[in-house]
């Protein structure tokens, strides 16, 4: 990554931090974005503000930039808000967060990723692969974003690659508050093959890989990151063939 420019958006904390952090240690020049500045600054790790909402800021932010190879669309997330009852405008904030401003970022990044022959890794999740009762406009919109970065990555071959990691639990700041307390994270990461959640670093250190020359032959794929997925809830429930 020697001489690169990564922009991480959402590169402030969580997911977001391991990955700008792995860009930096693979010696990119790092520049992560955020409406808030990071709490714990990385080393090396320059911050702009800016709102992926605001589409005009979004390109303002781009045009402003000297070059850049790599585009990691991160920021996103959703709150737990289950269908019934809800009014579908707040859904859609939901859908413009974790797909609409991936594309908002992404065309304003493609005239510099062409000319430096770059590359865009999409942060997808589990949730987009299966039902995701609660955060289902979330699901939907991670769906999306992976059919997005394959249909970009025809559009914009050969100079532009574009991938997606698909994620499944991470060991962010926020996993205590989502899996209650240190308890119900060890009861999650029980529930994954690999025993654990993911550290925020072993995203960083795919979406490394799928922007390096090591992934030069790879675009329109999705790389699952997530321990070994999810063991089949009807295997558990079933009353035969239990030692399988
Ligand atoms: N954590 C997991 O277990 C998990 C699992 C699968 C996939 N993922 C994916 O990984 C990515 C990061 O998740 P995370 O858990 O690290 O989330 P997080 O801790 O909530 O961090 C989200 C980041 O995005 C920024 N952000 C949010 N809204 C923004 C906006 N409108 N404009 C600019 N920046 C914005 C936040 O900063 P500000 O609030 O200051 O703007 C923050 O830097 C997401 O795409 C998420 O879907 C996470």
């Amino acid at each position: 990554m020697d001489k690169r420019l990564a922009v991480v958006t959402g590169g402030t904390r969580g997911v977001g931090a391991g990955i700008a952090q792995a860009f930096a240690e693979a010696g990119a020049q790092v520049v992560v974005c955020a409406r808030r500045p990071p709490e714990t600054p990385l080393d090396g790790v320059e911050f702009a503000p800016l709102d992926l909402r605001d589409r005009p800021a979004v390109h303002a932010f781009f045009d402003g930039l000297p070059r850049l190879d790599v585009l990691v669309n991160n920021a996103g997330g959703a709150p737990h808000r289950p269908l019934a009852g809800t009014d579908a405008e707040r859904h859609a904030r939901v859908v413009e967060l974790n797909l609409t401003a991936p594309l908002t970022a992404s065309l304003a990044a493609y005239e510099h990723l062409r000319r430096a022959r770059g590359s865009v890794v999409m942060i997808g999740s589990v949730s987009g692969t299966r039902p995701s009762p609660g955060t289902a406009a979330y699901g939907a919109a991670k769906a999306g974003l992976e059919n997005l970065a394959r249909s970009m990555a025809v559009e914009w071959a050969p100079e532009v690659r574009v991938n997606t990691i698909v994620v499944g639990m991470v060991r962010t700041e926020l996993a205590r508050l989502h899996y209650g307390g240190d308890d119900g994270v060890a009861a999650v990461s029980r529930t994954v093959p690999l025993g654990r959640l993911a550290e925020p670093s072993d995203v960083g250190g795919a979406a490394v890989f799928l922007a390096s020359d090591a992934a030069a032959y790879i675009t329109g794929a999705s790389l699952l990151v997530h321990g070994g997925g999810e063991r089949p809830a009807f295997l558990d429930a079933a009353t035969v063939n239990k030692e399988t």
